[in-house]
């Protein structure tokens, strides 16, 4: 079997040519992702018919040679199975029927989420069946802060302001939606790995809006017991965690959680990751998405700064945030071949 330079990354061997993947590599961009989620009808409805998921996950990977493809789905789909209402409004993202009381959490059951998920699981085998040599295939999801504030704010949200009143003044209400989430997460995780993923990554979008105790409570623990709870049964299985936004957290989080990877979000300053992060476990990141956006030279150069500050030790090239709809697709051709041309 060809090696996976991507998964040998991620097992802490420095690669002679980064490989690269971007975050949100699927998706509106791409003209023939739209033309298939016009085929889907709903968003959901595209994440949960299998061939169509596995479609839309390998567009760019053909397109573009990436070295990685991550499963096309959503960090939502957790709350969905475990039985809350979610759906998508057009140019508003996503909104969910908020939890507000004990009783709406004790509505909420991880038992339900095998049967609802199947067809995530199922275009995970398809993909695995069909992916090209020497290609990782990454699963994910989102991790319990990050996934909760949707869950409590009813969707996206500026200032979080239900979801940290909630966090604050009742602890043993946020703590037992924080203990479904994770173990909603170790089985949603593990699913994807026993389909046929190579290792998986955890969102944590929103970790950086947290004071530093509320961060080690409700960021780093949560990680630390999903990091154990995906090795009790995959020992070998890799883990990326992105605690986007937590700026010297990130070494905490390195340390305390076990994750074998480390997404970087644009603001991490590749000196210090170089010294602080990647001297414990592999580093991924972290070009700016505008820049991909904007393209030209501004992209060439910081592409190349990026490359050689981390290519040196166990490194992945990547955004520090997903890639932006409206970014050429060009654009995305052009940092792949200066990724894979670098050395
Ligand atoms: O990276 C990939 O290519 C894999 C697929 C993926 C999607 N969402 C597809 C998607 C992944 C890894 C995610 C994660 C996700 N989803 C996160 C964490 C990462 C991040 O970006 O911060 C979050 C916070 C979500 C929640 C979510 N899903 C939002 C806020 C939105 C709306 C954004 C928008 O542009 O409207 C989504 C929808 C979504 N998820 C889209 C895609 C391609 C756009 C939906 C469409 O096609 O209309």
């Amino acid at each position: 079997m060809k090696e996976k330079p991507l998964l040998s990354a991620l097992q802490g061997q420095r690669q002679k040519r980064p490989p690269v993947w971007l975050m949100r590599q699927a998706g509106r961009y791409l003209p023939e992702y739209r033309r298939v989620r016009e085929k889907a009808g709903g968003f959901l409805d595209l994440c949960y018919t299998p061939a169509l998921a596995a479609e839309v996950t390998l567009q760019p990977v053909e397109r573009f040679g990436l070295d990685g493809a991550i499963l096309f789905s959503d960090i939502l789909v957790i709350p969905d199975a475990l039985g809350q209402e979610v759906w998508f409004v057009e140019g508003e993202g996503p909104k969910l029927s908020p939890i507000r009381t004990a009783r709406d959490l004790a509505g909420l059951s991880p038992t339900w989420c095998g049967q609802r998920l199947e067809p995530v699981y199922e275009a995970v085998g398809l993909v695995a069946g069909q992916l090209p040599e020497g290609v990782t295939f990454l699963g994910f999801a989102g991790a319990p802060w990050t996934v909760a504030t949707y869950m409590l704010e009813g969707g996206s949200s500026r200032d979080f302001e239900t979801a940290k009143r909630v966090m604050y003044t009742d602890p043993a209400f946020f703590g037992g939606l924080v203990d479904l989430l994770v173990e909603g997460t170790v089985d949603h995780l593990c699913n994807q790995i026993s389909a046929g993923v190579d290792a998986v990554q955890l969102f944590d979008t929103w970790a950086g809006v947290l004071p530093q105790s509320a961060f080690r409570r409700w960021v780093v623990e949560p990680a630390r017991r999903i990091v154990e709870g995906v090795k009790a049964r995959y020992p070998d299985c890799p883990v990326i965690g992105f605690p986007r936004g937590v700026g010297v957290g990130y070494i905490e989080y390195a340390k305390a959680t076990g994750v074998d990877g480390l997404s970087l979000d644009v603001s991490v300053p590749l000196d210090w990751a170089r010294t602080e992060l990647q001297s414990l476990v592999t580093v991924q990141g972290n070009l700016d998405p505008q820049l991909l956006l904007i393209g030209g030279n501004g992209l060439i150069e910081e592409t190349d700064r990026i490359l050689e500050e981390l290519s040196g030790g166990p490194f992945i090239f990547n955004l520090g945030h997903g890639v932006i709809k409206e970014t050429p697709p060009e654009h995305v051709a052009a940092l792949v071949e200066r990724v894979h041309g670098a050395w």
